[in-house]
């Protein structure tokens, strides 16, 4: 993070909390300027994200600008108090654009060019793209550099979403110009991609292209860097407008990440930004959706490296883009923002400010409702914008997690891709499993990439870790010499970086870690499953997904099987499904296969080494951010009970002992 002209760290403290949401004016006359602009002071609003689809409409033909009328919103944005969070507004290249270069226009993996008239309609390695891009970037920056309302740079928007790997030609001059930077020569490429197999040997860049539509499996490794290649053409392009920027002016930059998505690595975008920002759209239908929304919470947090980042944009109530769009049920809307702040948020947006009237968002809902300012939404961010008034003192408090659960996007995108034992793996139910584990005792996590530093944990839940490369085997393994607890699931430690299987047995590099050597693997049918108990206890428990011929080298057995399992059909008969293994001054733990959650909340309070004990229901979300305490009821009514006198910053109550929490109640609780 860079440091910034007040002396603070992060661009984001100092201003007290943020609020407000994407506004889009072009869509609308001057006299609703004049309304929205009105209507937002009275709800407290301070800051709006302007320009992100504007590219038509500020550069109308090329090199022909039409700023006034953004002079003229902007000013009167800020006669309100309202600050802009101002956008590069590149996420969407206009028609004319098009029409002079249609190679702009991204092209898929089946070879087909995807026409204009939708967004993000781009190809991340065009140069007429970039070009365009960065003059209109250019302009902008200096027109509005000095305006007094600027508060950060908005660039582009959501990379990705749409288009995370675009197929064309441009793209493909451009895959051999990173491979030969990756690989130096073309043998080693060869080695690499393992392209002896089914006759790929390459003898030169220039034979190679992307992994395109093709008779059968794509080479796997192919399949892997084109992953990566793609996520770091998009980072080009926000290097390339955060330098521009750069050139003229210190105000802080940022885009908006989405979170869990598989096609931009967040963790080796660290440092491009001033600072992180999230678009959060958990469903309202899923069976925990605060539970959901936290987990993104988390995983923005720790690719802030704990600073604090900004929660740039979530749906006010439903959203357009499921197929059943769920709504936000009075007071959730709040009680998943004011979660956010908990666990680090400087600041609460929406997508977005007025409901469209046209166009394919108008079903969106927004922070301004096509019923106006009388509604239900409307009155609801209005109470938003005045609790977090209350909570400035808030941003400069940070979250610290005692565990970590590792997250790795190459191991994503490794994990997931084709011709493996079973497609049944899916990385984010995984993580999203021992989240919510974690989550039911209680407990705040961080997620970590593998170039991160894992002592400061108490413990690391590392699951289905497939590719684990030497390095990161050897960080782990220093981690638990050193006294840390780490849990290991099935399918780990199968490949290296370039998808080449470690030989000698799984798992690989992390055989003496674990004190396990697994031979052989069987997938389980849906459906299919085996029971096992932990050793010494009578009770059983399901094994699904996966079995495996675990032999236990130095780790004990903690549970076994049963019954009949998928390798039985291989005369092995009972095999162990949990093991820990000392090692140095920590333990490691290994599950051999996929279990419910009451036996996965097991697995985790023998890795922490504790029995937890919540205070109120799982449903109460319970957070710790600095001295501040908050607790956020997304269930139904329930007491909740303090261990001491607590003043609630929301309604200025001081509390004691214990309290009735109504459905979506929050408390904010900091010592008397
Ligand atoms: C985001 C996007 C916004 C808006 C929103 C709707 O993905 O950044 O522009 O489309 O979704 O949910």
């Amino acid at each position: 993070m860079a440091s910034f002209g007040d002396g603070t760290l992060n661009p984001l403290i100092g201003d007290g909390l943020y609020f407000g949401g994407d506004y889009n004016p072009e869509q609308w006359d001057r006299e609703t300027w004049v309304e929205d602009a009105d209507l937002m002071r009275k709800a407290r609003v301070n800051l709006v994200s302007v320009g992100i689809f504007s590219w038509s409409r500020i550069e109308t033909s090329e090199g022909k600008y039409d700023f006034e009328w953004l002079d003229e919103v902007l000013n009167l944005l800020l006669d309100r108090g309202v600050y802009v969070d101002l956008a590069t507004a590149t996420a969407s290249p206009p028609a004319w654009l098009i029409k002079s270069d249609p190679t702009v226009l991204p092209v898929d993996h089946d070879g087909r060019r995807l026409s204009f008239g939708a967004r993000q309609t781009y190809c991340p390695n065009s140069e007429s793209f970039r070009s365009a891009a960065s003059r209109l970037v250019e302009e902008l920056v200096i027109r509005y550099n000095d305006f007094p309302g600027l508060k950060m740079w908005h660039v582009s928007n959501e990379y990705g979403c749409h288009v995370s790997r675009c197929y064309c030609d441009n793209c493909a001059a451009k895959f051999r110009l990173w491979l030969q930077k990756r690989y130096g020569g073309i043998e080693a490429l060869n080695h690499a991609w393992g392209s002896a197999f089914w006759s790929q040997l390459y003898g030169g860049f220039d034979e190679i292209n992307p992994p395109r539509i093709a008779p059968t499996f794509a080479n796997p490794t192919q399949q892997l860097d084109y992953y990566r290649f793609a996520s770091d053409s998009l980072r080009e392009l926000y290097e390339m407008e955060a330098a521009i920027i750069r050139g003229h002016s210190d105000k802080p930059i940022t885009t908006n990440y989405m979170g869990f998505f598989k096609g931009v690595d967040q963790f080796a975008w660290r440092g491009v930004g001033d600072f992180v920002s999230l678009d959060s759209y958990p469903d309202p239908h899923a069976a925990q959706v605060h539970v959901d929304a936290a987990a993104g919470y988390d995983l923005t947090r720790s690719v802030a490296e704990g600073e604090p980042w900004l929660l740039m944009e979530q749906a006010p109530s439903a959203v357009n883009w499921r197929g059943i769009n769920g709504v936000k049920k009075p007071g959730q809307m709040r009680a998943l923002s004011l979660s956010a702040v908990a666990r680090g948020a400087n600041g609460v947006m929406f997508f977005q400010w007025r409901a469209a009237k046209a166009g394919a968002e108008k079903f969106h809902s927004a922070m301004l409702p096509h019923a106006g300012a009388e509604s239900r939404i409307y009155k609801e961010v209005q109470q938003l914008g005045d609790d977090l008034t209350k909570l400035s003192g808030v941003a400069s408090a940070k979250v610290s997690a005692s565990v970590a659960i590792v997250f790795d996007w190459n191991n994503w995108w490794a994990i997931e891709l084709d011709s493996h034992p079973t497609d049944h793996i899916f990385y984010l139910l995984s993580i999203r499993k021992f989240y919510g584990s974690l989550q039911r005792m209680g407990i705040t996590c961080d997620f970590v990439s593998p170039k991160d530093d894992l002592s400061k944990y108490k413990a690391v839940v590392a699951p289905n870790l497939y590719l684990c490369d030497r390095d990161f085997a050897k960080s782990l393994t220093s981690y638990v010499d050193g006294g840390g607890a780490l849990l290991g699931t099935y399918f780990t430690g199968i490949v290296d970086q370039n998808d080449h299987v470690v030989l000698g047995g799984y798992p690989g590099y992390l055989r003496d870690l674990f004190g396990v050597l697994v031979e052989e693997f069987a997938p389980l049918r849906p459906g299919d499953g085996f029971d096992f108990s932990l050793v010494n206890s009578p009770t059983i428990h399901r094994g699904t997904l996966w079995s495996e011929v675990v032999s236990p080298t130095t780790a004990s057995v903690l549970a076994k099987s049963n019954d009949e399992v998928g390798v039985d059909s291989l005369g092995v008969g009972q095999g162990g499904v949990l093991f820990e293994n000392s090692f140095g001054r920590g333990r490691a733990l290994y599950l051999a296969t996929e279990v419910e959650d009451d036996f996965l909340d097991i697995v985790v309070e023998r890795l922490l080494g504790d029995k937890f004990e919540r205070s109120a229901s799982e449903e109460v979300e319970v957070v710790e951010r600095g001295q501040y305490t908050f607790v956020i009821n997304h269930g139904v009514e329930v007491d909740f009970s303090l261990n001491h006198r607590q003043r609630d910053l929301l309604s200025g109550r001081v509390l004691e002992e214990a309290v009735s929490l109504k459905p979506y109640d929050v408390l904010v609780l900091e010592d008397v």
